[in-house]
């Protein structure tokens, strides 16, 4: 159980609002150099400046003194595969091949409750060792998939929004439900998990070509029937799937069209990639509230394409990130928003520290219609919290030596940190890094 108060000092860094495209000043940063950051019952209760010490009734508090570093809330990857850990760096294939060739063979593994245990417990140390708390996951087809994945994130206290995948053709034996059992396993999931502890459910289409009309017809209508579930689903990732998808459903006028004609498409519908979207689409996703997970690690290693993170967010759509393991390459949010800077400047845009940590904390909090319960350091969230080494190594530490503004030195921790970086990690006020620090697992 968390430790009834909890003192936390080090260089505090969240949002209070959505930084501007090239903001390197913005208002609607917050960092707060050397403060305590007060910790009771697992939820945030305030800060104070250091200098000032703590206050009288907080002496008895447990206390841990991070001077010097970093502390952000915990971040959150909002489109991520656990049992995809198996297939991670699987070489040369695009997104199709790449899912007939490694991704079916391994998922099919997790029908054993033995396999999707282990796979589960592995993937949630992996992500608090990357300092993720909260996710939106796929696990695979079968339930006891999805069971493992609730029950390993409950046991560490993470947040987790997750659902068993949908997937009733173009998939190999052993890897598809039906409509009738797939309804049923969700009525079921639902009931067991949806608003349990930190615990959220997902209708969890895999994407348009592996669901019959009748299955997403039926997703729709468990959406409709709760609107506090979310649904989870790919969309627009790769040029030869959006032409397979124009293919299969000829009679919608886009990829996202087909979700939407199903009752997929609302507030809390999170789409991963939409790289290939139209205005018309862009003007969708405002309507419905839905927000697209960017995934540059994944867009970058099967070369699907460089999402236009810019327009969309232009056109009023919500955008967070997301490492989409296994097709990207590793769970470290620092790593993945890297690669997001990459991807925005061949797209000609360049990506602040700001808005790229914001996406990865408030911005994905908000979208989820979760702010009051992460992404932030605000007192009354709980107390999901990083602590990070402003480098790791000497190419790092030099680079910070010679750093001179904040958004300088945020921006070479977040280009140049990963995992290495991570010294302390707290859930709901426990802590939970599960490895000593500086320690890769
Ligand atoms: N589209 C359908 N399934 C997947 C998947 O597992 N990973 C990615 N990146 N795209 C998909
Ligand atoms: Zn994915």
């Amino acid at each position: 159980p968390a430790p009834p108060r909890l003192a936390l000092r080090g260089d505090l860094l969240d949002f209070t609002g959505t930084p501007g495209w090239g903001e390197v000043d913005s208002p609607a940063v917050r960092f707060r150099p050397d403060h305590w950051l007060l910790v009771e019952g697992g939820r945030i209760a305030g800060a104070v400046p250091a200098a000032d010490g703590l206050p009288p009734d907080w002496a008895a508090a447990e206390r841990h003194d991070h001077a010097g570093r970093l502390v952000l809330p915990g971040f959150t990857d909002t489109h991520v595969h656990s049992p995809q850990l198996d297939v991670i760096a699987s070489y040369g294939t695009e997104l199709l091949d790449w899912l007939n060739t490694y991704t079916f063979p391994a998922e099919r593994r997790y029908a054993d409750p033995a396999v999707a245990a282990e796979g589960a417990a592995l993937f949630c140390d992996a992500l608090l060792a990357a300092g993720t708390t909260s996710a939106v996951v796929f696990p695979t087809v079968h339930k006891v998939s999805a069971e493992a994945l609730f029950a390993a994130a409950e046991a560490r206290g993470m947040r987790l929004v997750a659902g068993k995948v949908l997937m009733d053709r173009h998939a190999p034996d052993g890897l598809r439900d039906d409509v009738a059992q797939a309804e049923r396993d969700c009525i079921d999931l639902i009931g067991r998990w949806h608003g349990r502890g930190r615990s959220a459910y997902a209708v969890t289409v895999r994407f348009a070509p592996t669901s019959t009309p009748a299955q997403l017809a039926m997703a729709g209508a468990l959406c409709r029937a709760d609107p506090t579930l979310y649904m989870q689903t790919h969309v627009a990732e790769n040029r030869a799937e959006v032409q397979w998808v124009a293919e299969l459903f000829p009679e919608a006028r886009s990829y996202l069209d087909v979700y939407a004609r199903a009752g997929l498409l609302h507030r809390r519908s999170v789409l991963a990639h939409g790289i290939w979207l139209d205005d018309a689409d862009r003007a969708a996703l405002r309507e419905a509230g839905a927000q697209v997970a960017h995934s540059p690690s994944s867009n970058l290693f099967l070369g699907s394409g460089l999402f236009g993170w810019r327009a969309l967010e232009a056109a009023g759509g919500a955008v967070s990130v997301a490492s989409d393991v296994g097709g990207g390459t590793g769970l470290s949010m620092l790593r993945t928003l890297g690669d997001a800077y990459k991807v925005q400047a061949m797209a000609g845009e360049r990506l602040t520290a700001w808005k790229g940590l914001h996406a990865a904390t408030l911005g994905a909090a908000e979208a989820l219609d979760l702010a009051g319960e992460i992404g932030s350091l605000e007192a009354g969230r709980l107390a999901d919290v990083c602590v990070w080494d402003w480098a790791a190594g000497p190419v790092a530490e030099r680079r910070q030596a010679v750093a001179r503004s904040l958004h300088e030195k945020v921006f070479a921790w977040m280009t140049l940190g990963d995992e290495r970086n991570l010294a302390a990690c707290w859930v709901a006020g426990v802590p939970r890094l599960p490895r000593p620090p500086g320690q890769p697992r």
